[in-house]
């Protein structure tokens, strides 16, 4: 990547907090709700709370009667706090229920069980004006930036539309203008407000995503692959451009990627999944350089080294067999069928998401919180 990562948000990645406490907020009105949400919140504070979140789709079989036989478990249990101010990247396998997560917080799905707590009000229950305000404070942007924006609308037509539902961000006389600002701070010239989104690159198309996200001054945002479909010259000027607006605007990201280079770029902490599960997460010197679960430093192992001597020397871990189906995971630890360490305990206990008891109270990397019954380092040379 073009720069050095990132690392100003030093308060929040020093230590790996476990999930924190949940101060819940009694809002016994809407107009309660409504302040809570509007509050703000210090920098390196939790801002969402997420615990033991749900997302199972119905798998249904019948054409007049639908009768269901069992579910696809996308999200099966996940808990993890955003900071305020922070970046946590989310990886892993394709299907193993990113984008579900992401849609979980947005409330675009409805969760099947579990919480989202936003400054203290779980968002996942809330309905009327205080759910309008908590989506005003959490937006998206989405991967394909060919297929995102509508191609029959004006560029001004499509970073206005958010005002349309939120008229009270940017008076009606006002929004020529506002879009032209927001225009402006994502790198377009402010007059191509009346082109089309045919007439942009791929990476302005991306800029023009985010300046919609930016519209309603939101306080989370949201990236679903946000530059995977972007060549990579573009996906360097795009990243550096949300990190230089992160700063600006005080922006919480969470950021999903494949790329595990540009995860740990702009990542403060970074959480794995597999199969619906968090496997392991912690701050970006943790799960890059000290990982103790074995399907993170199994996905390391896969990034390519350039270096032939680094290569050379190095053990690779090739996982086998498939990805088993979200329908019918395996029981115990959903990674016993292809982990190289697996015993019995595995099949039996579901491991839980905690610092491993060998590292707990050590001064070391290796005590952030992971999702094995054998959790230890594993020197992986990677190029990530
Ligand atoms: N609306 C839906 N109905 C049924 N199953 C779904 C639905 N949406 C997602 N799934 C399933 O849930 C699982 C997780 O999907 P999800 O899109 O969250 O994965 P992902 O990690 O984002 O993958 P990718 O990296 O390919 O984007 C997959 O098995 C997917 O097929
Ligand atoms: S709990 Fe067992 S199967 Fe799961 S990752 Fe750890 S060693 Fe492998
Ligand atoms: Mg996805």
């Amino acid at each position: 990547m073009a720069e050095e990562p990132k690392k100003d948000a030093a308060d929040v990645t020093d230590a790996t907090p476990s999930v924190s406490e949940v101060e819940t907020v009694d809002a016994a009105t809407p107009e309660e709700a409504v302040a809570a949400i509007e509050a703000p919140v210090e920098r390196g504070e939790p801002i969402l709370q997420v615990r033991n979140l749900v997302k199972h789709f119905p798998l249904t079989q019948g054409i007049l009667v639908k009768r269901q036989i069992g579910a696809v478990k996308a999200v099966d249990g996940i808990s993890f706090d955003l900071y305020q101010g922070e970046t946590l990247g989310i990886v892993g396998e394709s299907g193993c229920g990113k984008s579900t997560v992401a849609k979980l917080l947005m409330t675009l799905e409805r969760a099947t069980a579990g919480e989202v707590f936003y400054k203290g009000q779980d968002i996942t229950k809330l309905s009327g004006r205080a759910l309008k305000a908590v989506r005003r404070n959490i937006q998206m942007v989405f991967q394909d930036p060919y297929t995102s924006l509508n191609p029959r609308m004006t560029v001004g037509d499509i970073i206005g539309e958010p005002f349309e539902i939120h008229p009270e961000v940017a008076p009606k006389g006002s929004r020529r203008q506002k879009v032209q600002d927001l225009l402006d701070v994502v790198g377009l010239n402010p007059e191509y407000i009346n082109r089309y989104p045919h007439q942009f690159s791929g990476g302005q198309r991306q800029r023009i995503g985010i300046a919609r996200g930016l519209a309603l001054n939101p306080e989370i945002i949201i990236c679903d692959e946000p530059v995977s479909a972007l060549d990579v010259s573009v996906q360097a000027q795009v990243i550096n451009l949300m990190e230089k607006l992160q700063d600006e605007f005080n922006l919480s990201y969470l950021f999903i990627a494949h790329d595990l280079s540009i995860v740990r770029h702009i990542s403060d902490r970074v959480g794995v999944m597999y199969l619906g599960k968090m496997a392991e997460i912690g701050s970006d010197e943790q799960i890059y350089d000290h990982p103790t679960h074995p399907y993170t430093q199994a996905l390391l192992s896969a990034v390519p080294v350039p270096d032939p001597e680094a290569r050379e020397g190095r053990e690779r871990i090739i996982l086998t067999g498939d990805v088993p189906s979200p329908a019918n995971p395996p029981s115990g630890c959903r990674f016993r069928t292809r982990c190289w360490k697996a015993q019995d305990k595995c099949a039996e206990e579901i491991p839980l998401l905690a610092i491993p008891e060998r590292f707990a109270g050590q001064d070391t990397p290796a005590a952030h919180e992971s999702a094995c019954h054998f959790a230890e380092e594993k020197d992986v040379v990677h190029a990530a």
